[in-house]
């Protein structure tokens, strides 16, 4: 069987753990050189010791892989650049970027501190932007690319993550509008919703995320091995995929999911500016049946 990314040269945040080092692992395995990116940060983002992106560069190279690490912040301009100048710099190009790198702060709305709020929509959010901005310019130069971006199910709705629910929410929109405006040069920009048993998981209440073991420890070789995410990735980064751009998939288990995009629902036209009294009048039995709550599943 023929490799699907041979030649190719991905770039993957927060690659040292989790889903983001099955995903290194994968698009390896399909012949890509990878640049594994990860600052070494604990689910809340303190920074620890180590960076975990030299054992998995040393895991893909055991391999018979092409790689190297990079530890920068990808949430800073200058952390995004060295990423994409690195792969140019050690593999001549860069093809494939996947934003795996996220932290939690979760804490109810009317508890939530400004500095739990920018430290979550920083990593994620601006993390996505800082390393797009300089993979886009890249990108449409060489007129190929595929990016990756990760949201989660969280997006919507999650009541206790008002930060991670609004800062994903914000990749799906950044998806989109960079999706739209790089297909004409040959660049597609997907976004993925994961589900699957880390350390990110381990910090939720039991129970919440369906099919996973108690502790991340345990999910090799269950569902929720987070194994199961990187095979649609591996899909949208081939050339194959070339004409799939601005969706959302979900990867959770051994199950893929294509979402779909917001669409109006029901619309109540007037013959001029709506008169208020007229508006609390007709409400309830126009845009106000069958209202259904945000779904998270
Ligand atoms: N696990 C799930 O079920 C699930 C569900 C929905 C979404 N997600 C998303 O998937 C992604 C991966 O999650 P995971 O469960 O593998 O988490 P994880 O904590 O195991 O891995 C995240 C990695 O990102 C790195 N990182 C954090 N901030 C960084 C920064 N500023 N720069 C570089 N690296 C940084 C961390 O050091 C860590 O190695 C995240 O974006 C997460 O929000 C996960």
């Amino acid at each position: 069987m023929s490799r699907h990314l041979e030649g190719k040269v991905a770039a993957v945040t927060g690659g040292g753990r989790g889903i983001g080092r099955e995903v290194c692992k994968a698009l390896s395995a399909q012949g890509a050189a990878v640049v594994v990116n990860d600052l070494g940060v604990s689910v809340a983002g303190q920074q620890e010791t180590v960076s975990p992106a030299d054992e998995v560069v040393k895991a893909l190279k055991a391999a018979g892989g092409s790689a190297s690490s990079n530890h920068q912040d990808i949430s800073t301009p200058e952390g995004g650049e060295s990423l994409v100048n690195q792969a140019i710099k050690d593999f001549g190009q860069l093809d494939i970027l996947v934003n795996v790198a996220g932290i939690l702060r979760d804490r109810m709305i009317f508890n939530m501190t400004i500095e739990e709020w920018d430290a979550v929509v920083r990593v994620h959010l601006r993390g996505h932007f800082c390393t797009m901005r300089p993979a886009t310019a890249h990108m449409r130069e060489r007129k190929f690319g595929r990016i990756i971006n990760f949201s989660s199910n969280s997006a919507q709705g999650a009541p206790g993550q008002p930060n991670y629910a609004a800062a994903k929410a914000g990749i799906l929109g950044l998806t989109w509008s960079s999706a739209l405006a790089m297909h004409k040069y040959g660049v597609t920009v997907n976004a993925i919703m994961p589900g699957a048993a880390t350390r990110m998981t381990d910090t939720i209440p039991a129970g919440r995320l369906a099919g996973a073991p108690a502790e991340s420890d345990a999910a090799a070789g269950t569902p929720m091995d987070p194994a199961n995410v990187p095979p649609i990735i591996v899909y949208l980064s081939s050339d194959e995929a070339k004409d799939v751009t601005g969706q959302c998939f979900g990867a959770s288990g051994y199950r893929i999911t294509r979402y779909t995009h917001l669409e109006p629902d029901r619309v109540i036209f007037n013959n001029g500016p709506w008169d208020i009294d007229h508006l609390f009048k007709v409400f309830k039995q126009t845009l106000g049946t069958g209202l259904k709550a945000p779904r998270m599943f």
